[in-house]
Formats: structure tokens, sequence, C-alpha cells
């Protein structure tokens, strides 16, 4: 039997570079390996988005279009609705009854987080704990995640064993992260972190249009006043973006060298980068477009993919509901 990996995605919005590079690509990789699931969190997305549920339900089929444009296979990874597994909700009831509040305080992601977001109601300060639990649930082998998400999974582990210890029990398993081997994607303003909410990102499904207008409004290097000057690579988001995308790495290496002698306009760089990014996300778009046209087709994959995962979380609820209420009926 494979072992059992899980990844998730809150449906906050469409998915981006960041996403593709950071977790996607791999779980491409992953899903002939384990047994996937892939879990779109509309009840964590919810949390922090809860005055605009339209939001969070609209973009529920756009990330579902996102996967399966870049190759998630609905035959190898399960794609699931958070919303739909509501034993999910029930285990983070149980599980929440052994989270103290200091623990949660002091949860550094959640504590950035909070910061970040300005928020503190309740399900947002205790959404730790419900990925915790979906990630039990599934009793899930590996889960993926960005280096951030890490102290989530150290508390989903105390969890599990402190659960096992009061219950008397193998009733939960830990689990490993995998922490992705690719460094977090930059923004298209040279800021660490390309995010929708530093509104610093190329979406997957951008058009040629939108893909020039961002590369156009990078910055490059700020001495590089006249063509013929030389020019500078550090700090160059240009040049960043073309280090990762483009692929004809001698081609690059040598316009580098051009451009640091002086003589290569920036423009010349920033047309190079839309033809390697246009490259690398024409034929995911034209998947996408493609998509669109089949409702039908997207709802099966939700709907099949979410019956899988309730007959996997199943077989966890129905030994632990034994320890917790009478079976009557
Ligand atoms: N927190 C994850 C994100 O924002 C989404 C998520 C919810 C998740 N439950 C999960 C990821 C379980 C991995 C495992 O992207």
């Amino acid at each position: 039997m494979k072992n059992i990996l899980l990844t998730g995605d809150r449906p906050s919005g469409c998915l981006h570079l960041g996403h593709l590079l950071g977790s996607l690509e791999n779980r491409v990789k992953l899903q002939d390996e384990f047994e996937s699931f892939i879990l779109i969190a509309d009840i964590q997305a919810l949390t922090d988005n809860f005055k605009n549920p339209e939001l969070v339900k609209n973009n529920v089929l756009e990330i579902l279009k996102d996967y399966l444009a870049v190759g998630i296979d609905p035959q190898k990874s399960s794609i699931c609705l958070q919303s739909k597994l509501t034993s999910l909700l029930e285990l983070t009831q149980y599980l929440s009854n052994l989270t103290s509040i200091d623990q949660l305080k002091h949860n550094p992601t959640l504590k950035t987080e909070l910061v970040q977001k300005k928020i503190n109601n309740l399900s947002f300060f205790s959404y730790p704990v419900s990925q915790a639990a979906d990630i039990l649930a599934f009793q899930a082998d590996v889960v993926p995640v960005g280096g951030d998400q890490s102290p989530i999974i150290e508390l989903t582990n105390k969890l599990a064993k402190q659960f096992n210890q009061v219950y008397k029990g193998d009733h939960l398993k830990t689990v490993k992260a995998h922490l992705s081997d690719c460094p977090r994607l930059k923004g298209t303003d040279g800021s660490q972190k390309m995010s929708k909410s530093l509104n610093n990102t190329i979406f997957l499904k951008d058009s040629i249009d939108e893909i020039r207008k961002k590369v156009y409004k990078m910055y490059t290097d700020p001495l590089h006043l006249r063509v013929e000057d030389p020019g500078h690579l550090e700090g160059n988001v240009v040049v960043y973006f073309l280090d990762i995308f483009d692929t004809d790495k001698v081609g690059l290496s040598e316009l580098k060298n051009k451009y640091v002698e002086g003589g290569v306009a920036d423009i010349f760089l920033k047309n190079r980068l839309v033809d390697v990014l246009e490259a690398k996300l024409r034929p995911i778009r034209e998947k996408r477009l493609q998509l669109e046209q089949d409702q039908q087709y997207l709802l099966s994959v939700l709907t099949e993919g979410t019956k899988a995962a309730n007959n996997q979380i199943e077989k966890t609820l129905s030994e632990i509901r034994k320890i917790f209420s009478l079976e009557l009926f």
C-alpha cells in the first residue's frame, strides 16, 4: 500500500507562480509515489474571509481548474472539499479539548499571521487545530508544506501523541513535514514572498497582456539610466525571475554578461522574461480555458475526490467516536 500524502490550499484567490514553484510542481511529481489527497480548505478560508463567503465559494472551482491545468491527475490525487467533510469538524472539537490557549498563542506561524491580518476571531485563532485535525483524520504520512507551516506540523504531532496517551491506544498517527526544497518565490515587487495580499503575484491564469504589464513594472537597476551604461544583476528583479524560469541557461548567461558590460536595454530583458513566462503559462492557461467549458467534469472530479476522502477519514473517525459517544444508532 502506498503512503498517504495530504496537502491543501485555502480558496481565497487563484493560484500563482509562487504556488507553482513552491508546491504544485512538487505535488505533480509526488502523486505517482503517494496516495494523494488535496484539500480545498474552504472552511479554513472562511476563518479570515467570513464576511465574504461568495469569494470563498467562487474560488473553489478556480483552484480546482488551477490544479488540473498544472497536471494534477484526479486518477492519482483525490481533490476534496473541506466543507463536505464534516467529520473534520468533529475531530477538531476533540483535539481542541487537548489544546491549551497558551500553546496557540505561542505558535510562531499563528503569531505572525494574527499581527499581519489584524483579526482575532476564535476560528482563526484555532485554525492550527483544525489543520491538525485534517492531517490526523487522513492518517497522512507526509504533508508537503512551506517552512513557515512547520510549527503547525509540530502541533499536529504533539496533539497526536497526547491524544494517544490520554485515550490509551494508537488512535492517531504522527506525520512528517515534507519541506519543499524550492526556495520561496519573491514577488514581482522584489519583496520576499509572492502573495496575493501583497499584490505582487503573477497568476497561473494571467493573460500575456497581464504578464507583460506586471513584468514592465518590475525594478531592474536604478543605476542603469542609458542603454550603454553597465547594468547590475544584484537586486534586479527581472534577472531574478529570468534566473529561475529561463530554460536557455547558456543564452541567458551571455545576455547577462552583455548587460553587465553595457549596451543592453532593460526593456530587452523584460521582453525576454515576458516570452519565458508566456512559454511556461500558455499551456496552463489553455488547459484552464478548456476546463472552463466543462463544468460537469469539474464538479464530478470534486464529488468523486470528496467521496474518496470521506471514506478515508471515516476509517479514523469511526474508531475515535467510540471513545466519546455511545454507539446507539
Ligand atoms: N493552511 C493551508 C494553506 O493555507 C491549507 C490547509 C488546510 C492544509 N488544511 C491543510 C495544508 C492540511 C496541508 C494539510 O495553504
